[in-house]
Order: structure tokens, then sequence, then C-alpha cells
């Protein structure tokens, strides 16, 4: 048994399995539809079991310090953990837990719903039609970039860099990837991608889109250097983490035509968004929403919630990111 706290309102799928699941004494939920203020947060967890978190806390040491001793589990709500001090936990013999697998295919719809929209305008188009701009139909109005038959570069080929390769198979595109480590020859056959080096994948691309986790190695792994060795015509596009790119950059290039457009989901430091990249045009923008289907976000709460409840009963959980731990119970 075990005392537990969830830092937001999460979909009842995930509540529900918590309550009955026998093993929660006492389980209390951040009600309000806001971040909760740290302050708030270090006094909610000090004594409880079990943390069910979403990325916008921050899990470190002084969150841990704060839970104290008794605490066996943070269970983050997201496939990417960058909000949380693993070697921090690992040390104190907390499991940190994801929700990988469930939120890939939704992901890689809605990457590829920003590629669509980023090479074909579609953001400019509707606020140029609702403003009552449109008078007539014109050979040249709001001309976008082909997406068929062009070259996708996906940095990063994890579960959501690979599905987005296969509905980039169905456009008939080439496809270049980047990554830490190249995957076998058989599964780069299957998915029809070619392995390039970073400079490569700039070059020859016509759309670029990250899906690599934010590490030390990643972050502001793409600016202007990066963008001047794409193509004008280039469409970048960013569902991975904020903080991949220098946000100011990025504003620039898009302003100057560096590269043609961008379609962006995540922001170097979200909510907040760099003026310049509002001003853009030239950008589709959307509030970090790449796993926000009503089925990948019951099954995420669903899973975070099994994956704490598996660690109350003294199992090992499903999606631990820091197994060593439970090598060492
Ligand atoms: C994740 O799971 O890391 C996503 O960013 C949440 O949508």
């Amino acid at each position: 048994m075990g005392k537990v706290f969830v830092t937001r309102r999460i979909p009842e799928r995930g509540i529900e399995l918590l309550q009955r699941s026998g093993v929660v004494s006492e389980l209390r939920i951040y009600e309000e539809d806001r971040v909760i203020p740290r302050d708030e947060l270090l006094a909610s967890v000090a004594g409880v079991d079990a943390v069910l978190a979403i990325l916008t806390e921050r899990i470190d040491g002084a969150f841990l310090d704060a839970a104290g001793p008794q605490l066996k589990v943070v269970a983050n709500m997201a496939v990417g953990y960058d909000n949380v001090d693993v070697a921090a936990a690992t040390a104190r013999g907390v499991i940190i837990t994801n929700t990988p697998g469930v939120l890939t295919e939704t992901t890689a719809d809605l990457a590829f719903a920003l590629i669509l929209a980023a090479c074909r305008r579609l953001s400019e188009s509707e606020h140029y039609l609702r403003s009552g701009a449109w008078k007539f139909w014109s050979p040249t109005l709001l001309l976008g970039v082909d997406i068929h038959g062009q070259t996708l570069g996906l940095f990063g080929m994890g579960r959501i860099g690979q599905a987005v390769a296969r509905r980039a198979k169905g456009f008939g595109m080439r496809i270049l990837y980047c990554n830490r480590t190249r995957l076998d020859a058989a599964e780069e056959q299957a998915l029809g991608v070619n392995y390039v080096d970073k400079a490569t994948l700039l070059r020859e691309s016509d759309i670029v889109s990250l899906h690599c986790p934010l590490t030390p190695e990643t972050r502001g792994a793409f600016g202007l250097a990066e963008f001047r060795q794409m193509k004008p015509t280039a469409v970048f596009v960013n569902t991975t983490r904020g903080p991949v790119v220098k946000e100011a950059e990025l504003a620039a290039a898009l302003r100057d035509g560096v590269i043609f457009a961008a379609g962006l989901d995540v922001y170097e430091n979200e909510p907040q968004i760099h003026p310049e990249l509002l001003a853009c045009t030239n950008t589709v923008l959307a509030p970090h929403i790449g796993s926000a289907t009503q089925d990948t976000r019951g099954k995420m709460a669903a899973i975070a919630a099994s994956n704490i409840v598996a660690v109350l009963k003294g199992e090992a959980p499903l999606n631990a990111v820091n197994p060593d731990v439970l090598a060492g119970r």
C-alpha cells in the first residue's frame, strides 16, 4: 500500500486504475488546470510513495528530497524524461518510468501534419481566407513546396522517426536519416531509408524533421549554422523538444529566407515563444500537442498509473528508465 500524488488532472483511465488497484491507500490530485507552483509541489509530495508527474514538473534532487526517503517511484506521463534528473533519482533508489510506444503513431501523425501544413502554407492560407483577403483565384497565390517525391531528412531514428519514415514512403519520398546508431541493413531496407551524416542530411533534404531525444549532445544542435547548410526551399519540422533548436536563430532564418518554412510543436522555453517566431508567417505553430489524442493520452495515463501500481505491489514496472534501481533491490 502507498500514498500517491498526481501533479495534474489526467485522463480518467489513469485515475480509475489507481483507485481500483487495491494498493493505493491515499490518492491526491492537483486539480487546478495550470502548472502546480513549485513550492506547492514540494509540499504536496512530502511523505508520498509515488508521484504521477507530467513534463512541466522538474524532478530533481530538491524534489526527491522534499518527497522523502520512502519515495519509490516517479511515473512521468511522457516518453521524454528530460524534465527528470535520472542520476539523482537512481542515487536515491527512486524508480523513474516513462510511457513509450503508445504515442509513437500519434506523434508521427502530428509530425506529418506539420510537414504537410508547412510545405503547403496552410496556416497562412487559412488566415488569408478568414481575414477576407481572398478575392479571386490566382495562379501565383500562396505557392508552397511539394511533399511527394521530395527528400525527407530524419534527424533521430527511434520509434517515432521510423513511424514518420513509414508515412513518407507512402508519399514516394526519398528518406535520409542520421542517428546515434545505425539501423541494421534489413531494417533500413524495410523502411526504405538511407543512413547519412548530419551535413549530408542538411544539404540534401527538402524537409528536415527532428526525432531525437533532448540530451546534452542534442541541446542546441540546430542553429543558424545548420539552417545555412539547408536549401533555401527547405522546410524544418520539430516535434521532439524545443531546446534542440536555438529558437532565436530559427526565427532569424525564417525571417531572412534562409529556409522556406517551419512546422513546430515544441519550443525552447514553453509556453513562451520567441516573439520573432510568432511574427513569422511562414511557420505553422502548435502548442505541444504531439501525443494529444483522446485515445493516446488515455493510454499514457493508464501506463503511468500501471507503473506506479507495479512498484507499490513490489513488482518491476514495465517502463523503468533506470532499471539499475530494480537490480539493487
Ligand atoms: C512526450 O511524451 O514526451 C511528449 O512530448 C508528450 O506529448
